[in-house]
C-alpha cells in the first residue's frame, strides 16, 4: 500500500471539545503515526475539522448574538487548540464555510443530479435540530427525539429535493455484503445491514427554509442539507488540496456510532451517485459516559481535554483514553478509575521501570544503546493498530506485558546488587528492552517515547525527573 488516508468526523462548532470528540481524533492520530512511521509522512494523509453550517450551529450563533461565520470563527480554533494540546498532528482542518470545499460540494451535488439521482419532492415530517435530520416514526419516542429530550421536534413540511436512496441501497447492501466496502466492528455492520435489508426511503438532500449554508446549485432558494456537503468534506479536502488528489478514497473513516447510519450508507449512496470510488473501511467506536451518566451540558458532566491535560498530562490523557475501553465498546469514565490507572501503570509501571534502571544504569556509566534490528524500531505490539478491528486496548496490553517482564526480571535477578559485569550485562539487556519499549509507545505516547529514547540512546544514560509523577 502505497498511500493512507484517514478521517475522523467533523465537529459541529455549536458544542466546545470534550473527550468524546478528543476520543475519536486521538484514535485517528494514533493511526496516522503507525502509518507514517510504516509509509513515510508524505504518504499519510490524516484530516479533520469543523462542520459549520445549518440550523443548529445558525441558532447557537443567534443565541450568542453573533453572525453564523463569525460564531463559526470563534470555535474553530477551540478544536485546533484542543488537539494542539493533545499532540494531535493531522495534516488539514477543514472548515465547510471555506469557499474551496463549497465550491467541490456544490460541483458534486450538480454531478449527482446530472446523473439522474435527484428528484423533486415534498417532504412532510418531524425534524430535530439537534440530530440535524427528519425523525421517522420508529425514531421518536412519545414524540420526541430520544437524544435530545430537552428539544422539542419540529414538524416540516417543504419542497425539497430528494436522493434516490431507495435505489442506491441496493447496490450499497451487496457491496457491503461483498465486503468490498468493510464496516467494523462486526455487530455495527450487522445493524447496518439489517436497516437496509428492511428497505429505504428516499431521503431529502436540501432545505428550503435554511439560509446558513451552501445553495443548491440549480435552485438559489435552497441550501444543500448540511449532513450531505458535512460528508463531502472528506472528498473536497482531497480535490482541493495540492497533490491530495490521489489520496482519494478514504482507507478509514472514524466515526462514533451515532453516525455510522450516515457514513456506511448516506455517504457510500452520494459517491456511487456521483460515480465516484468509495471509501474502504469505515471503523465504528463507542461512546463514553460519565460516572454511568450521557455526558450532556445539561448534566453539567462534560469533561473537556484542558481538564485531564491539567491532571494527567498529555501522554497520561492519551493513555487513560485508549486505554479506557475497548475500541468499538461503549464504556463509563470515572476520575477515581483515572486516578488508580494513572499511579498503577504509567507512575509506577513504566515511569518507575524507566527511573530504576537508568539510576543503576548511571551507577555504572553505562553509554546508550541503539536497537539492534531495525524493524524493531516501529513496534511490534503497534501492528494490531493495523488490524481491521482496530486493538489499541490490546496493543497497550502487550506492551504493559513487556514492562512487567522487565520489571520482575530486575527483582528476580536483583540487578541492583549484581556484581559489576554481570550488572553491566543485565543493564544492556534492560536498555534494549526499554528501547523496544518505547518504540511501541510511539504513536500512542510520543513524546515519552521521545524522552525515553533520547535517555537511553545515549551517549551516556542518566538519571532524570520522574516521567509520570505520582498523583
Ligand atoms: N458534525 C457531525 C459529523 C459530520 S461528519 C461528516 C457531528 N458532529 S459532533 O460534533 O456531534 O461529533 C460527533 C462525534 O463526536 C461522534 O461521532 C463521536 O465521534 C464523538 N463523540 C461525541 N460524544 C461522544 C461520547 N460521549 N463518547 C465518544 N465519542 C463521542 O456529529
Amino acid at each position: 500500500m502505497s498511500k493512507f488516508y484517514v478521517t475522523t468526523p467533523i465537529y459541529y462548532v455549536n458544542d466546545v471539545p470534550h473527550v468524546g470528540h478528543a476520543y475519536t481524533t486521538l484514535a485517528a492520530d494514533v493511526i496516522a503515526r503507525y502509518y507514517r512511521l510504516q509509509l513515510g509522512k508524505n504518504n499519510v494523509f490524516f484530516l479533520t475539522g469543523t462542520d459549520e453550517h445549518g440550523q443548529k450551529v445558525a441558532q447557537a450563533a443567534e443565541e450568542n448574538k453573533q453572525t453564523p461565520k463569525e460564531y463559526a470563527d470563534s470555535v474553530a480554533p477551540r478544536f485546533k487548540e484542543a488537539w494542539k494540546s493533545l499532540k494531535i498532528y493531522y495534516d488539514y482542518f477543514i472548515r465547510t464555510t471555506e469557499k474551496r470545499h463549497e465550491a467541490v460540494a456544490s460541483q458534486l451535488l450538480q454531478k449527482i443530479r446530472d446523473n439522474g439521482y435527484i428528484v423533486e419532492g415534498v417532504y412532510k415530517g418531524w425534524y430535530c435540530v439537534g440530530c440535524e435530520k427528519f425523525l421517522t416514526k420508529t425514531e421518536l419516542v412519545n414524540g420526541r427525539c430520544p437524544l435530545h429530550i430537552n428539544k422539542e421536534p419540529v414538524y416540516q413540511e417543504e419542497r425539497n429535493y430528494f436522493l434516490k436512496l431507495k435505489e442506491l441501497s441496493k447496490v450499497i447492501l451487496e457491496k457491503i455484503k461483498s465486503g468490498e466496502y468493510e464496516i467494523h466492528p462486526i455487530s455495527k455492520k450487522n445493524e447496518i445491514l439489517s436497516r437496509l435489508e428492511l428497505g429505504v426511503e428516499d431521503i431529502s438532500i436540501s432545505r428550503e427554509g435554511v439560509s446558513w449554508g451552501i445553495p443548491v446549485p440549480w435552485d438559489k432558494n435552497q441550501t444543500i442539507y448540511v449532513w450531505v456537503e458535512a460528508l463531502m468534506n472528506y472528498y473536497s479536502a482531497t480535490q482541493f488540496l495540492d497533490g491530495k488528489k490521489r489520496f482519494w478514497p478514504a482507507d478509514l473513516h472514524i466515526v462514533g456510532k451515532d453516525i455510522l447510519w450516515f457514513h456506511s450508507v448516506i455517504w457510500q449512496a452520494l459517491l456511487i451517485a456521483a460515480d465516484l470510488p468509495l471509501p474502504k473501511h469505515i471503523f465504528a467506536h463507542g461512546f463514553f459516559t460519565i460516572d454511568g451518566q450521557k455526558m450532556s451540558k445539561s448534566l453539567g458532566n462534560v469533561i473537556s481535554p484542558k481538564e485531564l491535560i491539567v491532571r494527567y498530562g498529555v501522554d497520561g490523557t492519551r493513555y487513560l483514553l485508549l486505554s479506557a475501553v475497548k475500541f468499538g465498546s461503549d464504556g463509563d469514565i470515572e476520575y477515581s478509575k483515572f486516578d488508580e490507572k494513572y499511579n498503577a501503570d504509567l507512575a509506577n509501571g513504566l515511569g518507575n521501570l524507566i527511573a530504576r534502571t537508568a539510576k543503576m544504569a548511571e551507577s555504572v556509566n553505562l553509554p546508550g544503546r541503539e536497537l539492534k534490528d531495525i524493524s524493531l524500531n516501529i513496534g511490534v505490539a503497534i501492528q494490531l493498530v493495523k488490524s481491521d478491528v482496530k486493538e489499541f486496548t490490546r496493543a497497550l496490553d502487550l506492551i504493559w506485558k513487556k514492562i512487567s517482564k522487565a520489571d520482575k526480571f530486575i527483582n528476580e535477578n536483583k540487578v541492583w546488587a549484581l556484581e559489576r559485569n554481570l550488572k553491566i550485562s543485565a543493564l544492556e539487556k534492560l536498555t534494549d528492552d526499554i528501547l523496544q519499549i518505547a518504540a511501541d509507545l510511539k504513536p500512542f505516547l510520543p513524546e515519552t517515547a521521545e524522552k525515553i529514547e533520547r535517555q537511553f540512546k545515549g551517549p551516556e544514560i542518566k538519571s532524570e525527573n520522574p516521567l509520570f509523577p505520582r498523583l
